[in-house]
């Protein structure tokens, strides 16, 4: 598990990020970057390197090597430090809050500036790193993907999905994105895999979440991770979020995509509302969303 870093960032000087940013630069051209690099890439004296190397290495926010050479790279706790304090230079964040959930590949907390928002670090790569990296010690340098890239990636691309949907698909407000890490409207509400329905909210539930799904289409996106992880039910409505696997819809696939959110999505209703959910071929309903005239699974609607 990646620890929370908010507590830490008090203690930190602006010359540890000097040093986390040139080690973070070091990472670009390999894996661990030796020591002897650092003053080039921090701007800081060999002497200033040292101690903060310590100081860093002592919050777990680098990891040493001394096989051979003495090398370094970030950890994910340092990485975080680096989002998290561009974020509160640009203003951003002004405030630390709780966990607000730890997803299958995020941790997520809540943060404050105006008002609350969410903090989302991806994680992608993260889960299996440690196996893979027990391989790639003995492989060249350049062969690697870091977890770094990976988790950026998957964060620029949830930004631009939720920047292309929002408002006019009911996502969480983007706010801000840096490295790994993206900041949005925190959304009031709870999972629909955590709720019980009234059993005549049931259909209209359902139709709500649908009809977010065609609207997202009409703007270009299949969800592709559709479950009732990914959707808060809200006082007003319903709210869909998760979204850096997103397919754009001239993507070969993005039907198939589509037609596997619908069946998720539809399933879910099926076990958990057995009574309430009328007999439809969830294969009309993704058809109905791909032509923009879905309105309600309800037969007589
Ligand atoms: N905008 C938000 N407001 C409030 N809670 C959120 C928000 N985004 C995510 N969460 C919480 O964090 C958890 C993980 O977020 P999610 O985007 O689903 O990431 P993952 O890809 O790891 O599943 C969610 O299940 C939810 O409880
Ligand atoms: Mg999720």
């Amino acid at each position: 598990m990646v620890q929370n870093i908010a507590p830490l960032m008090v203690d930190l000087e602006p010359e540890d990020f000097h040093l986390l940013s040139g080690v973070e630069q070091g990472m670009r051209f390999s894996e661990w970057v030796s020591k002897g690099k650092l003053p080039e890439f921090s701007r800081l004296t060999a002497e200033d390197v040292d101690y903060r190397l310590d100081r860093c290495e002592d919050r777990g926010l680098i990891e040493r090597k001394t096989i051979q050479y003495q090398g370094f790279k970030l950890t994910f706790e340092g990485y975080d430090a680096l989002a998290l304090h561009s974020l509160i230079e640009r203003e951003t964040i002004e405030e630390f809050g709780a966990p607000l959930g730890v997803g299958k590949e995020s941790d997520v907390y809540e943060v404050r500036s105006y008002k609350p928002f969410a903090l989302k670090y991806h994680r992608e790569g993260y889960t299996n790193f440690r196996e893979v990296m027990k391989e790639r010690d003995y492989t060249a340098d350049r062969d690697h993907v870091s977890w770094q890239y990976t988790a950026r990636k998957a964060a620029e691309r949830e930004y631009d999905a939720l920047e292309s949907l929002y408002p006019d698909v009911s996502v969480p407000r983007p706010v801000d994105q840096n490295r790994h890490a993206i900041v949005m409207e925190r959304v009031e509400g709870t999972e629909l895999g955590r709720t019980k329905l009234e059993p005549e909210q049931v259909v209209p539930i359902l139709d709500l979440i649908l009809a977010e799904l065609r609207t997202a289409y009409e703007a270009g996106y299949v969800h592709a991770d559709m479950s009732e992880y990914n959707v808060f039910v809200t006082r007003e409505g319903v709210t869909v979020f998760d979204w850096p696997q997103a397919v754009p819809t001239d993507h070969e696939n993005a039907d198939e995509f589509l037609a596997r959110d619908v069946e998720n999505l539809v399933s879910y209703f099926q076990r958990k509302y057995p009574n309430q959910v009328p007999e439809f071929d969830t294969d009309d309903v993704a058809t109905a969303i791909v032509d923009g005239t879905f309105e309600s699974v309800a037969p007589d609607a």
